[in-house]
């Protein structure tokens, strides 16, 4: 049986376990596990826990989630601030590629100024689980006003722009750095 709620901060370990198990990276490079979760990770849990939502089994262990930086003036201050020094500590390459992140996230900042990501392990894959996560994240920002949401995922990701298209999101850009979905609602 599994039950979506908020993240709490006893789900980090989990949480960053799976944003770096979907990243398919290797798991040996600790540079680039670091890079990977400030980038998709800490920023959201650390910045905006109130705006991420975890999907969990009868054991109350962590299955998915879904989390959300609902402004981008907010996330991109925030983001330069305190994690973009941490990607520059890490190489300069990391530094650039945490720059043109911040592009692809903020380019329809006037339509579309929240944006998410979200991941669930693999054995919980195709069961409907992200489709209600991401239902979740929605019914949660219209409470709080806001009316739009994109992401940005591998233009190859056939699976996901597939899930995103399912659950309403429609296609934005596409561009070497990835394809930009978004939903109005
Ligand atoms: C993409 C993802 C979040 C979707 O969540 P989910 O719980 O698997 O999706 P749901 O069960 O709610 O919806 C299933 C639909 O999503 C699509 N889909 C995408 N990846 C899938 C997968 N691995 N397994 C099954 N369906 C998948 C299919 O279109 C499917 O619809 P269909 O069964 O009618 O073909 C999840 O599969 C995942 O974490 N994938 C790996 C990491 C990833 O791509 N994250 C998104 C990065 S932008």
């Amino acid at each position: 049986m599994i039950t979506i709620r908020p993240f709490e901060e006893k789900d980090r370990e989990k949480v960053q376990a799976l944003c770096i198990e979907n990243a398919k990276i290797d798991e040996t490079d600790e540079n680039l596990k670091q890079f990977i979760l400030l980038m998709y990770c800490n920023y959201y849990i650390e910045q905006e826990p109130e705006n991420c939502f975890v999907a969990v089994d009868e054991n109350d262990e962590v299955v998915g989630y879904t989390y959300c930086a609902e402004n981008c003036d907010v996330y991109e201050q925030k983001f330069t601030e305190i994690y973009l020094p941490q990607a520059f500590a890490l190489s300069l390459k990391y530094y650039i590629d945490a720059k043109l992140d911040i592009i692809t996230h903020t380019m329809f900042r006037k339509q579309y100024p929240a944006h998410l990501h979200i991941d669930i392990f693999d054995a919980y894959q195709g069961q409907g689980i992200g489709s209600k996560l991401l239902e979740t994240l929605k019914q949660h920002l219209m409470g709080k006003g806001v009316r739009s949401l994109m992401l940005v995922c591998g233009s190859d990701n056939d699976g996901a722009i597939r899930f995103y298209e399912r659950n309403g999101y429609e296609q934005l850009i596409t561009t070497h750095l990835g394809t930009a979905l978004g939903i109005v609602f």
